[in-house]
């Protein structure tokens, strides 16, 4: 379970989470939507990690844990997975090389074994081929030249081979075209357990048909105004984000 509790961040001297509050259970899908800029990547980085921000107050608790003074690898050693809205790309490093890299890191992280060429190329295929990954792609380097959606799909791909318990997607339905999108949310849905959960950001309703979402939230101004069901999804394709981020008390 994550347990987000009166998170506040900062960036120099301003302030992007507002003490934030969320909660996700094990096997929820929890969708958060909202405005350009209030700090929807930002808490994805914060519960990832990543160095640059200034956590002012608050926790970010995993089944209880304060994650906040781990290290990200110490993180994702703990289960948390990260798809960045904008994928980094690794000159020089092959898609395969990185893959195995990163799953070895994670299980030493754990205290694990690592796994064997043989075991780790069968756990790639089988992934690989059920988001309709080309080998030729995987002796690439990572990200380098890829089109925006097989950037997106690799991102799945690393999801589905470190199998994490909080997963954070943000924003991986953008660019990607309607085939893609279908191919993306199988791979998800597939994902989808009774421990695992997702934090899925996105700016389209559309997503949500195909990955159906336990809870919708509405992020507006550094934390969530609102908490709903998948039909708040449908509300807010209606009407936009006027009723929630007007004014400073609906903040
Ligand atoms: N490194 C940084 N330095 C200064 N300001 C930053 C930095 N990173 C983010 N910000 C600011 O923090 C605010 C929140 O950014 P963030 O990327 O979290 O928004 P978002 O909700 O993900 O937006 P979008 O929907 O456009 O992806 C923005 O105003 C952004 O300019
Ligand atoms: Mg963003």
């Amino acid at each position: 379970m994550l347990e987000i509790k009166n998170l506040t961040v900062s960036i120099g001297d301003r302030k992007i989470l507002d003490g934030l509050n969320l909660t996700v259970q094990d096997g929820e899908v929890a969708a958060i939507m909202g405005p350009n800029g209030t700090g929807k990547s930002t808490l994805s980085y914060v519960i990832a990690g990543k160095p640059g921000y200034t956590v002012e107050g608050g926790e970010v608790l995993l089944d209880g844990e304060n994650i906040l003074g781990l290290g990200p690898d110490e993180r994702a050693g703990k289960g948390v997975f990260l798809a960045f809205q904008y994928p980094v790309e690794i000159p020089g490093v092959a898609t395969m090389t990185f893959l195995k890299a990163a799953l070895n890191a994670q299980r030493r992280q754990r205290g694990e074994e690592e796994l064997t060429t043989p075991v780790f190329m069968k756990k790639v295929r089988e992934a690989s081929k059920l988001l309709d990954i080309k080998d030729e792609i995987l002796r690439r380097a990572l990200n380098v030249g890829f089109s925006g959606g097989e950037k997106k799909r690799m991102d799945i791909l690393q999801m589905a081979l470190l199998e994490p318990n909080t997963a954070i997607l943000d924003e991986t339905d953008s660019g990607l075209d309607i085939d893609a999108i279908r191919i993306v949310s199988e791979g998800v849905n597939k994902l989808r357990t009774a421990k695992r959960s997702f934090l899925l950001i996105t700016h389209y309703q559309r997503l949500l048909d195909y990955i159906v979402p336990d809870t919708v939230h509405v992020m507006a101004r550094g934390k969530i105004v609102r908490t709903g069901g998948k039909d708040l999804a449908l509300e807010l394709e209606k009407n936009g984000y006027r009723d929630f981020a007007a004014t400073p008390e609906a903040a």
